[in-house]
């Protein structure tokens, strides 16, 4: 059935766990998400983020009301989330389209310019119902922009930097950057975990981590024994869907059928997401 995320990620965090958020573009990236939560028994997360709404011609509600059916009559709960959002038009859209939850993306922003706009957005959502994340220190590689130097200003959370903005802007998670980077194709990342420790002991908020497709299994998993109580996965699933589609073409030169093909696909992620959701669960 249909969740809120803040009662997915508080439970997580409360037996030191970490919930699985996905990043779905298509409704067989939402199916898979779901059937892959479904064989592992697990709750999970399905986000849409800014970028995939204006990949389906900026139109939030086809997607969403699918993703919401499909939670509907899921297995296991399943929460909506909306993700990255950056346009306070898409912003007031979420409370309606059955999303109870969204991450307000103003990291790019100076500190002051990135709090105001975080507590405006956050005061907004909390009257309309919503959890809000918001980002501090930018991680990497949004926009298919080059990932940003891991030791490069603002590439990190500061955590004093941290305790304040979360205070101040009144969010109920904060993403924080410790080394991950988005759309990564390799699972190379190596986390600062000294500092996630620092930062998960001086915050009384979920930490969120963004770009967890390039973690590697074991880092993602000391992570969440770390601090991070939700872990935002994209790239991995297109990683999975896509070759295997490449795949199945190959050696399929003449299918026609589309349902041929995304089946492949969609399988490939199913396992994906149930794979991911073992090294998450704590
Ligand atoms: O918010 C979405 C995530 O940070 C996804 O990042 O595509 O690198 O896994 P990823
Ligand atoms: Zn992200």
């Amino acid at each position: 059935p249909l969740a809120a995320t803040g009662t997915l990620v508080g439970a997580a965090a409360a037996r030191r766990g970490a919930v699985a958020a996905f990043n779905v573009i298509t409704l067989e990236h939402v199916e898979a998400v779901v059937a892959g939560a479904e064989a592992v028994e697990a709750p999970v997360i399905l986000q849409i983020s800014e970028n995939a709404v204006r990949y389906r011609y900026g139109r939030l509600l086809p997607l969403a009301r699918a993703a919401a059916a499909v939670a509907d009559s899921a297995g296991v709960d399943v929460a909506l989330h909306l993700d990255h959002v950056q346009s306070d038009e898409l912003l007031r859209q979420a409370a309606d389209a059955g999303f109870s939850s969204v991450m307000y993306d103003a990291a790019k922003l100076p500190y002051d310019e990135n709090l105001a706009a975080t507590r405006a957005a956050a005061d907004w959502g909390h009257a309309n119902g919503l959890w809000v994340e918001a980002e501090l220190g930018e991680v990497g590689g949004k926009d298919g922009a080059a990932p940003l130097d891991a030791h490069a200003p603002g590439a990190r959370t500061d955590p004093g930097e941290a305790r304040g903005f979360v205070t101040d802007a009144g969010v109920d998670a904060l993403a924080v950057a410790v080394g991950s980077s988005h759309a990564m194709t390799t699972r190379t990342a190596t986390l600062d975990h000294d500092l996630l420790k620092r930062l998960a002991e001086g915050l009384d908020v979920p930490l969120v981590l963004h770009g967890s497709s390039g973690v590697p299994d074991a880092e993602l998993a000391e992570a969440v024994r770390g601090g991070i109580a939700k872990v935002n996965v994209g790239t991995a699933l297109n990683i999975a869907m896509t070759g295997a589609i490449r795949e199945f073409l190959a050696a399929h030169p003449d299918a026609v059928d589309s349902r041929k093909y995304l089946t492949v696909g969609r399988e490939a992620m199913i396992r994906t997401v149930s794979d991911l959701i073992m090294v998450l669960r704590g």
